[in-house]
């Protein structure tokens, strides 16, 4: 058997002082041919391997370099050094695998994360990125534990798709049809995907909300969590081509308690990572700390990443219409001083990230829930309101993000959702198995969509994206 090791993290929980164990990991360094700093993944706190002087073979310490791999057997003792409790008194020391330190393309000190983003495919083996992707697993495990516990069902919805859920047409294709101009034509001359793999054009999927609410119609509630793709060409810090989304939809179900249900939702996952990963969370908040140091004192946080994460869960989120947000907006003196980029032109606008980051940050300092939005602005199959013009949508918007989660309630009154299909040019053949849960006891029902990774920015305090997912996508970008 080879895999006999204690892992660093319980290691250091359960302090086996005078205990034989065996470790394994990398290194992180290696001093005085002496005392080596080995991280194994588990924590960022690494431990520390004492070699005692003389009794280890000139060849292998040649061999101790930062990322080699190593497995270390010896006694747990009191560590004499400061800075940590516990070192191993090394008996024996096995190089699993060795690495070139002139190779090696990270050195034992700070880099940036840009320069961390060039060699995405190692950066996992920092303490920054080591505590993002702990605390991203701890994330998504409270999102199964808190659907569990209440119910849910989780529906695997497909990737791979013949609708576009949103209406938005930015989609990334899928087809076995060859591109160099030799597929199959139809009579108009374009390209005949009835020839195509699955008989039809088909396209990786915006969103499981449409399958989602079949599951809904049937178990009563559901989510999904899972990737989702958009072509949208926005490169900013908040968008991937990639991202993974948690979709909850739930019968019998109207806009206030699908905003109910969202706001619990988002507190349970911030508060199980606080709770679950505290020294990684620590972590994180000094490192923005220390992040926001470089910045002039009017470009700080008001509060650090782990009050401002308190101060959200012990508070009520602001829950205000559309129509109360423009009326804010155009009394504020931002607009009166005329700072919006995008002018405030009155009720109908669509709102910029820079309106809804100035309600969030600037106006009500705390998470807002913007709702009953101008139909015009929204999808077709949010329910429309009595006053002939909006739709009770919602989009849950917290500071740093802007816009984190966006869901409504459905509209489930056959005529009113085939009228607005009709307004909209989305021809119903396409769409007839969806609009079956309309035709076979349709129910009000809600949902909405939490875009996974800002939920990990906000719990992170990370500014970019593209360092809470693993590997990002990007226009222009799909290295590793
Ligand atoms: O607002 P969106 O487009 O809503 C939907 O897709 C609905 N079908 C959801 C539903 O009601 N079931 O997307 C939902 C969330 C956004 O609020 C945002 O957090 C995230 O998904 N999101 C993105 N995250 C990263 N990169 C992108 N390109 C994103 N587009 C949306
Ligand atoms: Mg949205």
């Amino acid at each position: 058997m080879f895999n006999n090791r204690i892992k660093i993290k319980e290691l250091l929980a359960q302090e086996p002082a005078g205990q034989q164990v065996t470790v394994m990991g990398w290194v992180r360094t290696f001093r005085n041919n002496q005392f080596i700093a080995l991280n194994d993944g588990s924590t960022n706190n690494n431990l520390q391997v004492v070699l005692e002087l003389g009794k280890f073979p000139e060849e292998l310490l040649k061999r101790i370099t930062t990322s080699a791999s190593l497995r270390a057997q010896g006694v747990i003792e009191p560590s004499l050094g400061k800075g940590q409790k516990l070192d191993l008194k090394a008996t024996t020391i096995e190089i699993l695998g060795d690495s070139d330190a002139e190779k090696y393309p990270l050195q034992p000190k700070k880099h940036s994360l840009e320069f961390l983003r060039e060699k995405t495919h190692l950066r996992f083996r920092t303490n920054t990125f080591g505590a993002i992707f702990r605390v991203r697993h701890t994330l998504a495990f409270a999102v199964h534990q808190f659907f569990n516990q209440k119910g849910f069902i989780y529906l695997h919805t497909p990737i791979i798709t013949a609708s576009d859920a949103e209406g938005a047409g930015e989609m990334f294709r899928v087809t076995t049809l060859p591109m160099d101009g030799t597929a199959p034509k139809n009579e108009e001359g374009s390209v005949n995907y009835k020839e195509d793999f699955f008989g039809r054009s088909t396209n990786l999927t915006v969103s499981g909300q449409l399958e989602g609410e079949l599951g809904a119609t049937a178990f009563g509630e559901i989510y999904t969590f899972g990737p989702t793709f958009r072509a949208e060409n926005s490169n900013t810090a908040r968008h991937l081509a990639e991202f993974w989304m948690i979709e909850p939809e739930m019968a019998f179900c109207d806009l206030e308690d699908n905003m109910n249900l969202a706001e619990e939702f988002i507190k349970y996952i911030i508060r199980y990572a606080m709770q679950h990963n505290a020294e990684d969370m620590q972590f994180l908040d000094q490192r923005l700390f220390e992040e926001e140091k470089q910045l002039p004192p009017d470009k700080r946080s008001e509060m650090g990443l782990l009050d401002k994460l308190k101060f959200v869960v012990d508070n009520q989120f602001e829950r205000i219409t559309y129509t109360a947000a423009i009326d804010i907006l155009r009394q504020s003196n931002h607009n009166k001083k005329k700072k919006f980029q995008y002018e405030i032109t009155g009720w109908g606008m669509d709102l910029q990230s820079e309106h809804e980051r100035y309600l969030v940050e600037k106006h009500f300092k705390k998470p807002v829930i913007l709702s009953n939005y101008p139909a015009a602005t929204k999808a077709f199959y949010m329910r429309q309101n009595e006053d002939g013009k909006t739709v009770a949508a919602m989009d849950i918007l917290v500071p740093g993000i802007g816009e984190i989660a966006g869901g409504s309630q459905r509209e489930e009154r056959m005529d009113r959702l085939t009228t607005r299909m009709k307004e909209m040019h989305i021809p119903e053949e396409e769409l007839w198995w969806y609009l079956d849960t309309r035709r076979f006891g349709t129910v009000p029902h809600a949902g909405f969509g939490l875009g996974f990774e800002r939920m990990v920015q906000f719990v992170t305090g990370m500014n970019n994206i593209r360092d809470v997912i693993a590997f990002p996508r990007t226009p222009g970008s799909a290295e590793f």
